[in-house]
This record gives C-alpha cells, structure tokens and sequence, in this order.
C-alpha cells in the first residue's frame, strides 16, 4: 500500500457520500467558518447527529457570529442549552466564545486552539482540520473504530488509544485533513458500524485488515468488566 492509497480511498468515498450536515460546507466553498465547525463539535461531543441539527440552526439563529454569542446572557445560553446535557459544556462554550471574541478570532492552529477554554485534544484537532485545513489527527470514537479495523488493532481499549492514534496519524493525508476526518466519521457511521458492518460498501475494503482476516465486527476489543 502506498501511503497514501487509503487517504485517496477514503477522500473520494467522501466527495460522493458525504452525509449534508448543516455545519457542512457546501460544495465549492472553500472551507467551513470556525465559529460553526467549533459549535457543532462542542454539541456532537456527547450528543448524536440528530439530536444536535435544531439545536444548532437556533443557535446560530440567535447568535450569528461569536461575538453575539460572546455578548450573550449565561441564562439565555443555558435555557438554549437545555436538553443537550453536561451544563458544564455550556459554561465552557460561553468561557470560549467570550476568549475568542477577547482574541478577536479563533485561533488557526491545533496548539492555539488547545488554549481555549473546554477544547480538549478532540476539538482542537476537530476545530483545526475542519476550518483550517492543517494536518491535524483527530480521532473519534467512530474513527477509532474504523482505524482498529483497518489495522485488525486487537489490544482491548481504552489500552490501545495510542496505538490507534500513531496509525491514524499514518493515514492522515497532508491536505484535505478535514474531509479525511469527517469522511472517517461517516464512513464509521454509516458503513464501519458497530454492529453488522457493511464491508461490501465500504471504500477501505481493499485496505483493511480486519475484514482480511474474516471477523472486523470483534474490533476494537473492549476491556473485559471487572467482577462485581
Ligand atoms: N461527530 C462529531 N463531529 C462530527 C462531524 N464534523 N461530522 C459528523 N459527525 C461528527
């Protein structure tokens, strides 16, 4: 395999079914606006596609821009906030939109935007790839599960996280980092599923060691429960 067959595999997969979120951009745009990649990430964190989309669009309808949710009441952003769960997201996101605006515009690097309040290495890397374009790794629990697959990684989790991380930065392409990551969650969330894999769908079939070897679904091994 060349380096960069699985990254040209898994892009082109992309160009034609890429799930159309709202924070998407549209095509022809030339990337996607900072302030909507790093909400929608915040929202996704703990909170399914679905669940997110109308949350989102009345955020964005009341608070355009950064500045408008950086000038916002607590109260306000909380009552919008409500039904998404973990307060604590929604203090760091009102802490954050408040730095940035202080900043006067989010960071463009993985490292500055790891400064932020409530940007862990996910959104750093997330908010970086996507609205910025650079190199950066961003692993998710969807791309965590496709990486195991593809490189048959049966050391259980949460010990094999860096393993998986050293291969996902291998795949990582220099450009289009940010198609590569979300095409890596759609293919996880729509081919390389839990449950019952669609392996005859899947652009990264060719490449994958797990389906090789006849059982991808057993991957990634969990840890076994502690007795009670
Ligand atoms: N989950 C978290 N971030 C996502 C994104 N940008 N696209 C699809 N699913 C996601």
């Amino acid at each position: 395999d060349s380096k960069a067959a699985v990254s040209d595999a898994l892009l082109a997969w992309y160009d034609t079914h890429a799930r159309r979120l709202p924070w998407r951009k549209l095509p022809g745009e030339e990337r996607q606006h900072p302030y909507r990649v790093w909400l929608s990430e915040v929202m996704l964190q703990q909170t399914t596609v679905a669940v997110v989309g109308p949350y989102y669009a009345r955020f964005l309808e009341r608070w355009p821009r950064v500045e408008d949710l950086a000038a916002a009441d607590d109260a306000d952003v909380m009552a919008a906030w409500a039904g998404l769960g973990y307060y604590a997201r929604a203090r760091n996101l009102l802490a954050c939109a408040r730095e940035v605006a202080r900043l006067g515009a989010f960071p463009s690097t993985e490292q500055g935007l790891r400064q932020l309040p409530g940007l862990g290495d996910y959104t750093a890397a997330a908010v970086a790839a996507i609205a910025f374009d650079q190199r950066a790794v961003v692993v998710d629990a969807n791309v965590e599960r496709v990486v195991a697959r593809l490189f048959a990684i049966d050391t259980p989790l949460p010990a094999a996280r860096p393993a998986i991380r050293v291969a996902t930065d291998r795949i990582t392409p220099d450009r289009r980092a940010g198609d590569f990551a979300q095409g890596m969650m759609d293919l996880g969330a729509t081919i390389c599923t839990v449950k019952a894999p669609r392996c005859l769908l899947c652009p990264l079939r060719p490449h994958c060691i797990g389906y090789g070897q006849g059982e991808p679904e057993r991957l990634p091994v969990k840890a076994a429960k502690k007795p009670k």
